[in-house]
């Protein structure tokens, strides 16, 4: 396909792209739904790390659950076709296991390239990004990623005409322990970093969407 018409193809989901709270009673296909979760699983991480598990949450129980104490994903946890929980990993150090999983996943296996690896992020997460001594910074650095899995699945869900919307809204504390009481997760290896629901719009929004001019946030500096 030429550009031009790519290029056309893609304002069509990010013009329509809206966050939608309200959805009909109609289940996304489960191809589709396998393309979105293709989408994050294809998602590229800091040093290749891939801290993230994507959860397509189906269990009522721990729908109502969360549903009871977040308020921003009420009305979609009830009305959404389907729901997605973006995981990040705790502690992932440059001495952690995980770290060193990813070097040999991506074919590095060689003892003094492993050690050079480890010897860079040492100093890419102690000094470079400062992150390597405190727990929560760590679990804020693999959680930001999850946000490129979420975008991606988001304009992939757009160009397949289905309607999403990313939440943070609701409290982590205790969706993390909801999570582990169902041991969705393992509350001592990871944690909730955000929400994906997914759907077709009952309607469509009542408001414009506005957004800052682009100039504004978009410029050239040469
Ligand atoms: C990371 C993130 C978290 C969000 N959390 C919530 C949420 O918890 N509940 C909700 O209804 N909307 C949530 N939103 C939707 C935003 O309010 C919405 O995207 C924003 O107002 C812009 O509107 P638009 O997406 O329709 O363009 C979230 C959006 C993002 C990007």
């Amino acid at each position: 396909m030429e550009n031009h018409m790519i290029r056309q193809q893609l304002q069509t989901p990010y013009q329509n792209r809206v966050a939608m709270r309200v959805y009909q009673d109609k289940k996304i296909p489960q191809e589709d739904i396998d393309t979105i979760l293709d989408a994050a699983w294809l998602s590229p991480s800091s040093i290749g790390l891939e801290g993230w598990r994507f959860v397509l949450l189906e269990n009522t129980a721990v729908k109502e659950a969360i549903k009871a104490v977040s308020w921003g994903a009420k009305s979609q946890l009830e009305t959404a076709s389907h729901f997605i929980l973006l995981i990040a990993e705790k502690n992932a150090r440059y001495d952690s296991q995980s770290v060193y999983d990813s070097l040999v996943r991506r074919g590095i296996t060689d003892p003094d390239a492993i050690e050079s690896r480890l010897k860079q992020y040492q100093i890419f997460q102690e000094s470079d990004i400062g992150i390597a001594d405190d727990e929560q910074r760590l679990w804020d650095w693999t959680a930001k990623k999850t946000y490129i899995a979420l975008g991606n699945m988001m304009l992939s869900a757009a160009l397949l005409g289905i309607d999403s919307c990313p939440i943070e809204g609701f409290p982590y504390n205790k969706v993390n322990h909801i999570l582990a009481e169902y041991q969705v997760i393992d509350l001592e290896k990871e944690g909730i970093a955000t929400m994906l629901a997914l759907g077709y719009r009952r309607e469509d929004p009542k408001h414009a969407r506005n957004r800052k001019a682009r100039d504004k946030v978009i410029s050239t500096f040469e």
